[in-house]
């Protein structure tokens, strides 16, 4: 990866938007048979916010995360060259980040959506990392966002209990090399397991009477969420472990580990497995629930708003999910 480095890349400011309205556990125990204590202490979530009405949209979510982005920073959006939105539920299946390119005013810049669901901010962070040490590009807005309420069968109550809708951006910039922060990566996928988490597409069985064409639709969300807990516990530790090696990084150097807001109990083995101290783990599901593409970046924001990030932290940034697909970034604040 490094050697074709030609500069760094270092993340220069972040923004989140989530809906206004919470749902708390007891609102989703009126719909389906569960109870706060069951979430609570299965998940570690309390509410999460939904995106109600018609008025509001995936779009408007992703405009207001980066324009808090671009504005703690004065950055006027036609500096940004590329902006990548990772979602798995646009409003467009051509995609729905030229819509945020236009909303926002980033006149120069391209736009395209990247899907990976859970996975998808990971891998933009990478993506757009690639543009930056190349010398392609000089300003990157990725932006992660899913409203995964509009795929949930509200009557399953194994899935509607754990998603959130929330959008979150982080601004990119190209830097000499010795300032990179974004030390290093790994990424993997096996789609042997893709049914284990999925949004499928379902073919209609009679076709159209003279083309002989079958058209369909999609499904909701279905889970094996034992399957899905398995497999996170079991890789995203040796995934982490593969970049502090490739870095002859030892645990105790790392500061945060950010990952991929899912459930608590998920984090607290990884952290566990990996021995790192749970007071470095960064988590916010218990007010959000699990936002997909939104949930690092939305974490990494709210934590550089408490001033729990200093300049110099190591953050170790895993996601894992649908596809299967999971990785790791290590940034260096
Ligand atoms: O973004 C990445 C993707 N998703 C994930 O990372 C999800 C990973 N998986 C999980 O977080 C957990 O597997 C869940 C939270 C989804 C489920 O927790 P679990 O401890 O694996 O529960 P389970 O599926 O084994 O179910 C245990 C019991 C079952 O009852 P029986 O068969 O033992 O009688 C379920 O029917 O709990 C029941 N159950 C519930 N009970 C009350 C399942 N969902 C609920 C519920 N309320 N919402």
């Amino acid at each position: 990866m490094k050697s074709f480095m030609i500069q760094g890349a270092k993340i220069l400011a972040t923004g989140s938007a989530i809906p206004s309205s919470s749902t708390t556990n007891h609102d989703i125990s009126t719909i389906v048979q569960t109870s706060d204590e069951w979430i609570f202490t299965r998940t570690g979530i309390k509410e999460r916010r939904l995106l109600k009405g018609v008025d509001q949209s995936i779009i408007d979510l992703a405009v207001s995360a980066s324009k808090k982005a671009l504005d703690k920073i004065a950055m006027h959006p036609s500096q940004l060259d590329l902006v990548i939105l990772a979602t798995s539920s646009p409003d467009d299946l051509f995609g729905s980040a030229s819509k945020i390119q236009s909303k926002i005013g980033a006149s120069n810049a391209v736009a395209f959506d990247l899907t990976a669901a859970c996975s998808g901010f990971v891998l933009s962070l990478v993506t757009a990392s690639q543009f930056l040490y190349t010398g392609a590009y000089r300003n990157i807005l990725v932006v992660g966002a899913d409203t995964l309420s509009k795929w949930i069968d509200w009557s399953d109550r194994s899935t509607c209990i754990l998603f959130g809708d929330a959008a979150a951006a982080v601004i990119l910039q190209s830097c000499s090399i010795v300032d990179n922060s974004v030390l290093t990566f790994q990424l993997n996928s096996d789609g042997n397991y893709a049914n284990h988490l999925s949004i499928a597409y379902e073919t209609d069985i009679i076709p159209h009477p003279k083309l002989n064409l079958h058209q369909g639709y999609f499904k909701y969300i279905s889970m094996n969420g034992k399957e899905v807990y398995k497999f996170a516990v079991f890789q995203v530790p040796l995934s982490i472990l593969k970049c502090l090696n490739s870095l002859n990084m030892s645990i105790e150097e790392v500061d945060w580990l950010l990952l991929h807001q899912a459930n608590e109990r998920i984090l607290n083995a990884i952290a566990e497995k990996l021995s790192i101290s749970s007071k470095k783990i960064i988590s916010n599901l218990c007010k959000y629930g699990n936002t997909s593409a939104a949930s690092i970046p939305l974490a990494l924001d709210e934590a550089i708003k408490q001033n729990k990030i200093l300049s110099n932290d190591i953050i170790v940034i895993a996601g894992f999910g649908a596809g299967l697909t999971w990785g790791t970034v290590v940034l260096r604040w």
